[in-house]
């Protein structure tokens, strides 16, 4: 395969650059960020970098500019590097062969699937809920969303019809593409059944396509559903192989992604078009530290952020080999990760620290016989990673010669805003360390004022941000206030960014984890409001309390305290009655791992439930709960305590 070479004036390749870029970013961002964003495609330049303020918010970038991102996908690498592999996909199943899209045929699926979209009555501005699991598919079909201008709206494949309606609901979607199911590990997912489900009683969607991935057998709607191959036949008939790409506005939407928050209902996260794709590009190329040639393999689901930005927009506007699993990290066996890294010479590897956990436990057998010597960089992503793993991952993993990279950031963040860059700047263990060039990290007091002092060389706070970036959320969908209220109003012009961090004296961070009512599962995030929401909703339950505990695999994992109305019933069976009443109304992610039962919580005379108590019980440390005077019934601690399980 060809294997051409493409530059990127933008990398930096030293410490040294690093401060200096870092400084200029800083002390000039917008000269900064138009000097990167020079190197894209434009229909236009833009006319203004930035127009900014935290208080309404408003966060605007490249302004005036029109350009549409999948030119800078795919068009722009047509001459050079068309025949190189933009996406290679690995499918669940070991023996079933893998599939090469180079950026000529992504090309040409785009355009044609952005004809099907047309052809379906989709038109620029309107939002396209996908619902797929991990095939080539997937990507084509947002793409081409970008392509024409629609505003895609991913939900991953393990959240459930009613969170499926919500999101449709929010967002006033009109289509769907979807496939009859989805394979994950051993388990074959009916998501055109889910979306059934979802529809029913739906007024407003109109269209839904369907890709054929499982052959499950699945009810079509006359009128409504319509076959992906059927369609895509039908565009190669009518003799399209290519499609000119909408001229979108620089601040046009690019996407929706929901997410969790301290309240009980997911609010909608979106993403514009220029600066989205100015900062995943920049962040793919400088975190991994991408050469041309190299395969990245991120082995995120593309219904979360990571792989929004770093198995699609970033690598691709990149012209990089992006590499796509469908599957699950221990399936057929705990060798399989190895076992793609050996098959397709892996350079890059980005996982999460649950899954380097659960890979742990396995031994090392499971590398038996896998060659990982092409692996360059290793990186990580979604909760703090510890110690143990960290070290692991380096020993056994990287055979100590690949730097790793801890990048924090979030949904709302667009792209990695904390982190290492692969072999050009230093890591440390559990650390995120820098900031990324233009990224101007703040730790506040609960009052908002800067902390200034250190304890024993560290600084402690909340982790806030005080400059824009480009792909800094721009809105919560229909809600500005509510994105107002969330990112911005808790400190006074800071983005807040709900995580509590250290920093020492090098100025590196290391993030510590959320310190609102946001848990942090398998690298998920979940909201403990929308699960008690979820609890509350299963019959006899009068109410409910959770809280995250430390979970040795998933970080975090989910505690309830439920008080149910009839105990005389079997617990056991009620317990199991919940979890199915949870994995209905937000899906299996949210299930908790602990209920236990109780006739009263801990709540101040004012009525609000003391979870400072309940989460040291969940934690187990159930001697020191610190003060309880204030509590309107100090008696239910005890009970509470008896019966942790
Ligand atoms: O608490 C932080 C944690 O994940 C949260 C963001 O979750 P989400 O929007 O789902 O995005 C995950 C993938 C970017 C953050 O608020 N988090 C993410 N990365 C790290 C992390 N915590 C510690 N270290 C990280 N590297």
């Amino acid at each position: 395969m060809k294997n051409c070479a493409m530059s990127y004036p933008y990398q930096i390749n030293s410490f040294e650059e690093y401060q200096k870029v870092y400084k200029e970013s800083v002390e000039n961002p917008e000269a900064f960020w138009a000097s990167v964003a020079e190197h894209f495609v434009w229909k236009k330049k833009w006319d203004k970098v930035l127009d900014w303020n935290f208080t309404e918010p408003k966060n605007e970038w490249y302004k005036g500019g029109k350009l549409n991102i999948t030119e800078n996908c795919l068009d722009r690498h047509l001459a050079e590097r068309g025949n190189v592999p933009a996406i290679i996909w690995e499918s669940n199943d070991p023996n079933e062969k893998q599939r090469i899209l180079t950026y000529s045929m992504l090309h040409k699926r785009v355009c044609q699937f952005a004809q099907v979209l047309i052809n379906n009555g989709v038109q620029k501005g309107d939002r396209v809920c996908v619902y797929m699991g991990m095939i080539p598919e997937l990507a084509i079909a947002i793409l081409a969303c970008a392509r024409i201008g629609a505003i895609h709206s991913v939900i991953f494949g393990g959240f459930s019809a009613q969170s499926i309606a919500d999101r449709l609901y929010d967002a006033q979607s009109e289509f769907i593409i979807t496939c009859d199911g989805a394979f994950r590990g051993g388990k074959d997912i009916p998501l055109k059944s889910v979306i059934d489900d979802a529809l029913i009683g739906n007024r407003t969607v109109k269209k839904v396509i369907v890709y054929t991935r499982t052959r499950t057998p699945i009810s079509m709607i006359k009128g409504r559903d319509v076959w992906w191959e059927d369609e895509m036949r039908h565009v190669e008939e009518m003799g399209i192989k290519e499609m000119d790409a909408v001229e979108m506005d620089a601040e046009d939407p690019l996407f929706i992604l929901y997410t969790s928050g301290s309240t009980g209902k997911p609010k909608g996260v979106v993403h514009a078009c220029a600066g989205y794709m100015v900062y995943t590009n920049y962040t793919f190329v400088n975190i991994f530290n991408y050469q041309p040639g190299q395969i990245h393999f991120c082995t995120a689901d593309i219904g979360w952020i990571t792989g929004h930005s770093y198995i699609v927009y970033g690598p691709l506007s990149a012209g990089a080999t992006s590499l796509m699993f469908e599957g699950v990290p221990t399936w057929p066996d705990a060798g399989r990760f190895w076992e793609i890294v050996d098959k397709y010479k892996v350079n890059i590897l980005y996982t999460a620290p649950t899954a380097i956990r659960s890979l742990m436990s396995y031994g090392l057998g499971p590398f038996q016989g896998k060659d990982l010597s092409s692996l360059k960089v290793l990186g990580t992503v979604g909760e703090p990673i510890n110690e143990e793993a960290w070290h692991w991952y380096n020993e056994n993993v990287g055979k100590k010669k690949c730097p790793i990279i801890d990048t924090w950031w979030q949904t709302e963040t667009g792209g990695c805003l904390i982190t290492n860059l692969a072999g050009i700047t230093p890591s440390k263990p559990g650390w995120a360390t820098l900031p990324m060039p233009g990224i101007q990290p703040i730790l506040v007091d609960e009052k908002g004022v800067e902390i200034t002092e250190a304890e024993d060389g560290v600084f402690k706070g909340n982790l806030c941000i005080k400059f824009p970036w480009p792909s800094l959320l721009r809105t919560t969908y229909g809600d500005h206030e509510r994105c107002r209220t969330n990112y911005f109003a808790t400190y006074e012009n800071l983005y807040f960014t709900g995580d509590g961090a250290l920093k020492d004296e090098n100025g590196f961070y290391r993030i510590t984890g959320r310190v609102d009512d946001v848990l942090n599962v398998s690298g998920h995030r979940i909201g403990t409001a929308e699960v008690e929401n979820a609890i509350n909703m299963h019959a006899g339950v009068i109410e409910s309390a959770v809280v995250g505990y430390p979970h040795d695999v998933k970080g975090q994992g989910i505690y309830a305290y439920v008080i149910y109305s009839n105990t005389h019933g079997d617990e056991e069976l009620t317990r199991k009655d919940i979890l199915q009443t949870v994995t209905r109304m937000i899906g299996p992610i949210a299930k908790p791992d602990k209920i236990q039962f109780v006739n009263g919580l801990p709540k101040t005379r004012s009525g609000k439930i003391m979870r400072r108590i309940l989460r040291k019980i969940a934690e187990g440390e159930i001697e020191n709960l610190g003060d309880t005077s204030t509590l309107l019934d100090p008696g239910v601690v005890e009970e509470i305590k008896n019966g942790h399980i």
